[in-house]
């Protein structure tokens, strides 16, 4: 059952945001989920515990580098998708994530510093694919980039002119972006999921809630390419 992995670099672009929309997303679509939450300050962890965590979402924590692989592998026994929020790419924890992913999210801003942070972790993924290689040789582990806390009404140039250099080296994004929205930070301010917050608790959550559900749809999809 896939496990899709998500890292960055860079703090703060988004990586425990975009885990739990994908989360709830799947859990309001019927689909069991287990979150290993292997940021240290368990941010996810701590949303779950506010009462409104979907039954099918479990979250798993006390995540370290020697029990993280174990403990994705238990996951993936039970719960049909498995989602991996990391901290950081230099932890040998990574490695251990990495071992075990079917999908690597890749979350991005919209500058050229944060490509470059991007292109660290596509590192990561091509040396875990070329370290597979020497038993499988033709093994993929497909990963995508994600453009995340973009500006809801517009394209900005640097953003589209990203996206085209990122397109032109074959690297694979996301059409869907991660608009910046308060709603997104109200789902952990509130600990609830998108659709139990109300309006006054989250401003254009209508919008938010399409932008989460497009960006699901489109990561399932790249889940099953074949269809
Ligand atoms: N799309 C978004 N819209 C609004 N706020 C966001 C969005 N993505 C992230 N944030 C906010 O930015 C901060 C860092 O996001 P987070 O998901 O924790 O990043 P990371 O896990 O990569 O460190 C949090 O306060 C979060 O609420
Ligand atoms: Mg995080």
């Amino acid at each position: 059952m896939p496990t899709v992995t998500f890292i960055s670099p860079k703090g703060g672009v988004g990586k425990t945001t975009s885990s739990l929309i994908f989360a709830t997303q799947l859990a309001k679509r019927g689909v069991g989920v287990s979150v290993i939450d292997a940021d240290p300050n368990y941010p996810i962890q701590k949303w779950s515990t506010g009462g409104h965590c979907p039954d099918n979402v479990h979250v798993v924590s006390d995540v370290t580098e020697n029990n993280i692989a174990s403990k994705i592998r238990a996951a993936a026994a039970v719960d049909p998708i498995v989602i991996v929020d990391l901290e950081g790419t230099a932890a040998k924890i990574v490695v251990h994530a990495l071992q075990e992913a079917d999908f690597v999210v890749i979350p991005m801003q919209g500058s050229l510093l944060d490509a470059e942070q991007a292109s660290r972790a596509i590192t990561l993924v091509k040396d875990q694919e070329q370290a597979v290689r020497r038993h499988v040789p033709n093994y993929v582990l497909p990963f995508s980039i994600l453009m995340t806390r973009t500006p809801p009404a517009y394209q900005t140039r640097n953003m589209a002119s990203l996206r085209k250099s990122l397109n032109d080296n074959g690297i694979p994004v996301f059409d869907t972006m991660l608009t910046e929205r308060e709603a997104f930070k109200s789902m952990f301010f509130f600990q609830k999921p998108l659709n139990a917050l109300s309006t006054s608790e989250a401003p254009g959550i209508d919008k938010a809630i399409a932008n989460a559900d497009a960006f699901a749809a489109e990561l399932i999809s790249r889940l099953s390419p074949e269809g």
